[in-house]
C-alpha cells in the first residue's frame, strides 16, 4: 500500500518519504491481537506531527514509521462483538499509522461517521472534537449561558471548540491573529473575535460584563498570564496545548487571590481505559452534528504525496481549521 513515512528527524519540510508498504494486520498495539482494519479515505494532519517530524513530541516511535492519529474511510473488517461492521463509514483515532491507504485502529476509538459529514470532515472529528467536548463540559465544567474565550481559534481545536460550546448553550469570544482566521472563526460561529495583537485581555473583559467564565488554551506561551487576568471569580483556565512554543508556568498567588482555576485537559490519556466516558463523549459529539452544531471545516486538502506541504502550512501558522490528507 501508499504509504508516507517520517524517515528521519530534519523537520517537516525535509523529514517526510513515500513508501510502499504491506498493508497492517488486524491488531493495534492498545487491543494486541484485535483491531479495526480500515479502508483509508482521508487523514487528518495536525500539530504533533509536525513535532513528531522534528522528535519533539512525546510520542517518539523509532524511525521510519507511518504518522497520523486519525482517519476516516471505510471498515474493511471489525473484532466480533465491536458493533461495527464491513463496510461501515467510520471516523477513527489510530494513533499512528493514518498516512496510508490501510490502517488500523482500536475499536474503542473507532466510530461511525454520521451521514451528515463527508470523509474530510470525519478525518477532524475525533482528535478535535473530542478533545472540545472533554475540555469544555468535563474538564472545564461548561455551564449554559456562560462565556468561554478560545485561543487559537481558528485552528483544529479552536475551530471545534467554539462550534461545541455553542451547542452546549454557551456564548463564545475568539482570539485569532489575523482576518483571514478571524473570518474562520466566524464562520465557526464566534459570537466576538478579537485580536492576538491587539489588547484582547481588556475588550475579552468588557464583551463578558468583567471577565470570562471559561478559557480554553490550545497555545500557551507569553498570554498566559493575561488570560488568568481576564478570567472573572471562579473562572477557569484549560489548558489544551502549546502551539504558540513555549509552557508557561503560573504563579498560584493569582489563583488565591482571584479565586480562578488552572486545569489540565488530555484527552486521550483520560479516556484510554474509560470505555463509557470514551462513549459518552461521542454520543455527545455525534449529537452535536445531528443536530447542525458541529460541522468540521476543513481548510486545506492535499493528495497524500503532498503531506509536506500539509505539515509545512501547519508548522508556518497558516492552516485554518483541519488539514486534511485525501486518499481515495
Ligand atoms: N490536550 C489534548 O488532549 C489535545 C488534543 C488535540 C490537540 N492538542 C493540542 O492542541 C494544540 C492545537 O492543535 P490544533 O490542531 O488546533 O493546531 P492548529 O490547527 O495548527 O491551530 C493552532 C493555533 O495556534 C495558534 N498559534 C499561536 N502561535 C503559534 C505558532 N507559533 N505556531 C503555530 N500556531 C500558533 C494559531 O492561531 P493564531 O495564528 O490565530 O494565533 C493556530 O491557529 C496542539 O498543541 C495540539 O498538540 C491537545
Amino acid at each position: 500500500m501508499r504509504t508516507v513515512q517520517i524517515v528521519d528527524l530534519t523537520g517537516p519540510e525535509s523529514a517526510l518519504a513515500e513508501a510502499d508498504l504491506p498493508e497492517p494486520e488486524a491488531s493495534h498495539m492498545l487491543t494486541p491481537g484485535s483491531g479495526v482494519l480500515i479502508d483509508v479515505h482521508a487523514a487528518g494532519v495536525s500539530f504533533p506531527e509536525v513535532l513528531q517530524t522534528r522528535g519533539e513530541y512525546q510520542v517518539k516511535p523509532p524511525v521510519p514509521f507511518v504518522p497520523g492519529s486519525e482517519v476516516a474511510g471505510i471498515v474493511r473488517s471489525a473484532p466480533e462483538g465491536s458493533g461495527l461492521s464491513e463496510g461501515d463509514r467510520v471516523a477513527a483515532c489510530c494513533m499512528l499509522g493514518a498516512f496510508a491507504e490501510v490502517a488500523v485502529a482500536p475499536d474503542f476509538l473507532t466510530f461511525q461517521l454520521p451521514e451528515e459529514l463527508d470523509f474530510a470532515q470525519g478525518a477532524g472529528l475525533i482528535l478535535n472534537y473530542h478533545t472540545a467536548y472533554f475540555s469544555l463540559k468535563l474538564r472545564g465544567r461548561l455551564g449554559e449561558g456562560e462565556t468561554v474565550l478560545v485561543h487559537g481559534a481558528a485552528g483544529g481545536v479552536g475551530t471545534a471548540t467554539l462550534q461545541i460550546a455553542k451547542g452546549l448553550g454557551a456564548r463564545t469570544i475568539a482570539v485569532v491573529s489575523s482576518d483571514e482566521k478571524e473570518g474562520v472563526a466566524r464562520e465557526a460561529g464566534a459570537d466576538e473575535v478579537v485580536r492576538s495583537d491587539s489588547d484582547w485581555k481588556d475588550a475579552a473583559k468588557e464583551l463578558s460584563g468583567g471577565g470570562v467564565d471559561l478559557i480554553i488554551d490550545p497555545v500557551g506561551g507569553d498570554r498566559f498570564t493575561d488570560s488568568l487576568r481576564s478570567l472573572r471569580e471562579g473562572g477557569r483556565l484549560v489548558v489544551v496545548g502549546f502551539t504558540g512554543g513555549s509552557i508557561p508556568e503560573v504563579r498560584v498567588n493569582r489563583l488565591l487571590l482571584n479565586n480562578t482555576e488552572v486545569v489540565g485537559a488530555g484527552w486521550g490519556a483520560f479516556v484510554m481505559g474509560k470505555p463509557r466516558v470514551n462513549r459518552e463523549i461521542g454520543d455527545a459529539v455525534n449529537r452535536l452534528v445531528e443536530d447542525g452544531h458541529v460541522r468540521p471545516i476543513v481548510g486545506a486538502r492535499f493528495p497524500l504525496e503532498r503531506a509536506t506541504d500539509a505539515l509545512q502550512l501547519i508548522d508556518t501558522r497558516g492552516a485554518t481549521g483541519k488539514v486534511v490528507l485525501e486518499l481515495r
